[in-house]
């Protein structure tokens, strides 16, 4: 080797190293590609220069991401926990579901959703097996962005229960309990019958936990009902809707409140016809909440759109 290059070799500085890494990226064929490696590894490599990281620091992280997979299965994933307790999940959402006025405005689709939901009629009890908890329904209409109804829309709603765990956190991980689909009706109606969310702290048993302990933060969200909805025409919004009494909606671990999503949840000490037709006794809850649905064409479909969109259309 001549002595010049071996010179350069020997006098290689950090700035040298990420230039040469960033020239091995610049030819990426692909245009978005390219402009997410040369951003991630400048982020990255400016991240490390500017903390100094050792190289203890940088093995603690490379063992942090490794427990963290080691822990993902079908029934839990460690790196949504990650990217939602770290705020990504949130900015993401916020960048690519940039939803014209008055349509519903959406927020983290969260690690619990499982494929294989039950189908039910309207006014359908996904809390079945819940006898503790304070029942509830939530009832409203799906509408477009004109006020019209939009009927024959899914909606597929997921909580956790009333002991704060998902189902498949529970004694047996394997069936479904707390999900449902239904879908709205002519006058774009749906009815649902559940118990009242309770606030829940995310899982803490791993890294994430790991994490938000040694920071000094708390693991808790708010009170909340998840749901995907969907119709043929419409982009299909993620959602959750918040119980306005709870007292984590001004420090949710994943950062999802939005004020349009927090929700009065009414208690009834006398029937309701919808009660009583349901046969349901007082007392209980009622909320309401109506989505409104943006046309497909007003913004660009993305994959994760569509994934989310295939999740609601066929699990
Ligand atoms: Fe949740």
């Amino acid at each position: 080797m001549p002595d010049d290059q071996r010179d350069r070799r020997r006098n290689k500085s950090e700035d040298d190293i990420t230039a040469e890494v960033l020239a091995r990226f610049a030819e990426t064929p692909d245009p978005r590609l390219r402009q997410i490696m040369l951003s991630l590894v400048g982020h990255l490599h400016a991240f490390v220069k500017e903390v100094q990281l050792t190289e203890a620091e940088w093995f603690q992280a490379i063992e942090m991401l490794t427990a963290a997979g080691k822990l993902c299965s079908d029934k839990r994933q460690e790196f949504i926990l990650f990217s939602d307790t770290l705020g990504v999940s949130m900015v993401v959402d916020l960048l690519d579901h940039r939803k014209p006025e008055g349509a519903t405005e959406s927020t983290v689709f969260g690690p619990f959703h499982r494929l294989g939901a039950p189908e039910m009629p309207a006014g359908g009890n996904i809390a079945h097996r819940d006898t503790t908890g304070m029942p509830m329904l939530v009832s409203g209409r799906v509408l477009d962005l004109d006020g019209r109804p939009i009927a024959g829309a899914l909606i597929d709603v997921w909580q956790a229960q009333t002991n704060g765990l998902y189902d498949s956190q529970d004694a047996h991980p394997d069936e479904l309990h707390m999900r449902g689909k239904l879908r709205s009706d002519a006058a774009g109606r749906y009815l649902i019958r559940t118990v009242r969310p309770v606030h829940y702290p995310i899982p803490s048993d791993g890294p994430v936990g790991r994490m938000l302990k040694a920071t000094g933060r708390h693991p808790w969200r708010p009170a909340h009902i998840h749901f995907v909805v969907s119709a043929e025409g419409y982009e299909p919004v993620t959602t959750h809707i918040f119980d306005r009494a709870d007292s984590y909606l001004a420090s949710d671990a994943v950062f999802a409140v939005k004020e349009s999503l927090i929700c009065d949840f009414v208690r009834h000490d006398s029937p309701t016809p919808e009660a009583s037709r349901l046969g349901l006794a007082p007392p209980f809850l009622a909320a309401e909440f109506d989505f409104r649905l943006a046309p497909a064409t007003t913004v660009p479909v993305t994959d994760a759109q569509r994934q989310l969109a295939a999740l609601g259309a066929h699990a």
